[in-house]
């Protein structure tokens, strides 16, 4: 159940009952700050008085005492101004937490309304090194897949790789002149950056060499089989590598929709949106001007602010060539047509927002009504503050970072082993340095807030202790293992909850909000609602652990207790795999 939603609603059908109103009006339920008022306070009462002329603590106090009748609720009072705040009467949270308890969902339901949702993320470039920035696109999509599809939407994963492009006529007249085979099977992707710098650089001073490489472009475009065979290759190159970090991280996509395939839309998309008195030419090229009277007056309510901008959404260049907002139109019209989807979310770096602004302008005014939403996210910083580099300034590897992560999170563990903290066979070694590196990499980035900058910390991120990914882990196991010491089966146990000691109902205090954050969490596109959830609840199951005995205690109680950490379990559980965070059993 949506606890929120419900006692809203009910707040709401209980004003309008108490105060003879013709319509329900807004309750306006929100959790209390300070567990001292209670869980949740009711500010419409304010609203309300105010609409009727009344004083509002007047309206409030029959509202308090209709609250107060209701099954859900043990105190209801009215406080300053005309807040009502409400007390959950524990009997009602012990059945909920019961109901929970017994769900194969853990009490999440799912949305009214189903939609076909595509998400585009990870979307690196091909013959380039990924960079941390798609580390997160990649680490955030996944999780956000995994969320989406949870509450019941239909989920199309896209990897909407950067394959094509005018950089693609000079890496392949560079590779001919100046590329070493040896070195290209070695490292593709570094041998292919080295080549593609010289050839860059020639081009800004060699006329000839630019307009060669111009011609390579189009023999490629034209589908040469000598130069689509070299695109080919570098493509499969670098597939190649993204995979091995898929596969390092457990994403999976269903679709590789690169922007090469997008590529025999273009003239059609170009032309529509001039027909359309969408684009028009200037100079040679063809635009979309958001300041030209005609755009401005189309602009939805929306994209209002886009009609101030000088800078317009470029199409196809001077030369012919078309750009990556061109593919990123057509990849609209054909998400439409071959997904029917109703959403597209673009989980992308939070720079690129000036690009997505003007895209989803001119899909506005082409009438396409797909919701499209950019998730933004910050950069990941260095010790110094400044975006993640390697020593020597260059690009941090992907793949060395992430193997990087599984070793220190082995020595780790070996140290743990060695002080006798860790129950673990040698050979379940490889497998737990696995989970836990990916895992604290994955936790370190989703529990920010995605759109804020963080700082990349090792130290942090691998430690067992504090706001961390082993940290939650280790929780899940203390949650398991409790059950195995008191063999005592945790799948499918059952027992009445009754909440007695203070820090029972701490513990209730949060669990019973799971629901409310998971959908939260996906309507907002923010995992780090999760992540914040999580630590809250082994923070509380910690502090309940350590006053209230569950093994030791008896009949009733222990029962209870037991009921309480298996649904901590359950929930600890299903939010590290909504996460995207390898579980472990033993550690
Ligand atoms: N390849 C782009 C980059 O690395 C990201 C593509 C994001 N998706 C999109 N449909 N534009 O910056």
């Amino acid at each position: 159940m949506l606890l929120e939603k419900h006692l809203d609603a009910l707040a709401s059908c209980v004003m309008q009952e108490a105060l003879n109103l013709e319509a329900p009006p807004r309750a306006i339920l929100r959790p209390t700050q300070d567990a001292k008022h209670g869980d949740f306070q009711i500010n419409g009462a304010m609203a309300l008085a105010k609409q009727l002329k009344k004083n509002p603590r007047e309206i409030a106090s029959p509202i308090a005492e209709a609250m107060l009748a209701r099954d859900e609720v043990l105190e209801a009072s009215v406080a300053g101004p005309g807040f009502i705040n409400l007390r959950l009467d524990p009997k009602w949270v012990e059945r909920l937490l019961a109901s929970m308890l017994r769900d194969a969902r853990d009490g999440v339901p799912e949305v009214e309304e189903k939609q076909t949702v595509v998400v585009d993320y990870s979307s690196p470039n091909i013959a380039k090194q990924m960079h941390v920035g798609h580390l997160r696109s990649t680490i955030i999509g996944a999780a956000i897949c995994e969320l989406l599809r949870f509450v019941g939407h239909d989920v199309i994963a896209d990897n909407h790789i950067g394959d094509w492009g005018t950089q693609y006529g000079l890496l392949i007249l560079g590779m001919r002149e100046f590329g070493d085979q040896e070195a290209l099977k070695r490292d593709a992707i570094v041998e292919l950056e080295r080549v593609y710098k010289i050839a860059s650089a020639k081009k800004k001073e060699d006329e000839d060499f630019a307009d060669r490489a111009r011609a390579e472009l189009a023999k490629l475009q034209k589908k040469d089989p000598d130069n689509y065979a070299m695109w080919e290759m570098f493509v499969e190159t670098t597939r190649g590598v993204m995979d091995r970090v898929y596969d390092k991280l457990g994403v999976t996509f269903d679709h590789f929709l690169g922007e090469s395939a997008y590529d025999d839309m273009l003239p059609a998309v170009v032309q529509q949106l001039k027909d359309a008195g969408i684009a028009r030419e200037d100079n040679g090229a063809v635009c979309v001007f958001f300041n030209d009277d005609d755009i401005k007056n189309r602009l939805g309510k929306k994209f209002k602010k886009l009609g101030k901008q000088e800078v317009p959404f470029i199409i196809q260049k001077k030369d012919g060539a078309f750009l990556y907002s061109t593919s990123d139109i057509a990849t609209v019209l054909y998400r439409r047509e071959h997904f029917n989807s109703d959403r597209a979310v673009y989980v992308v770096d939070r720079r690129q927002g000036g690009h997505f602004q003007q895209l989803f302008a001119v899909m506005e005014i082409l009438g396409e009504d797909m919701t499209l939403d950019h998730v933004g996210f910050g950069t990941v910083l260095g010790d110094d503050g400044k975006p993640l580099k390697t020593r020597d300034g260059g690009t941090v590897r992907l793949e060395s970072l992430l193997d990087e992560a599984v070793e220190r999170a082995r020595n780790e563990l070996e140290q743990r082993l060695a002080d006798g903290k860790l129950r673990i066979a040698e050979h379940e070694m490889d497998e737990v340095s696995r989970a836990v590196g990916i895992g604290a990499v994955k936790y370190a980035d989703l529990k920010q807030n995605r759109t804020s900058d963080y700082r990349f910390e090792w130290d942090k991120m691998i430690s067992f202790s504090g706001n961390s990914g082993p940290y939650l882990q280790n929780q899940l196991v203390r949650t398991k293992s409790i059950f195995r010491k008191g063999e005592v089966e945790l799948e499918g146990y059952e027992a009445p909850i009754a909440l007695g000691h203070e820090r029972e109902h701490s513990l209730a205090r949060v669990m019973i909000k799971f629901p409310d954050v998971v959908h939260r969490a996906a309507a907002l596109n923010e995992p780090h609602q999760i992540a914040e959830h999580l630590y809250d609840l082994a923070q509380a199951f910690s502090r309940f652990f350590t006053d209230c005995p569950v093994l030791k205690s008896e009949g009733e109680t222990r029962a209870s207790r037991l009921a309480l950490t298996a649904l901590t379990s359950q929930q600890l559980e299903r939010g590290l795999r909504l996460l995207g965070i390898p579980v472990i059993d033993r550690m």
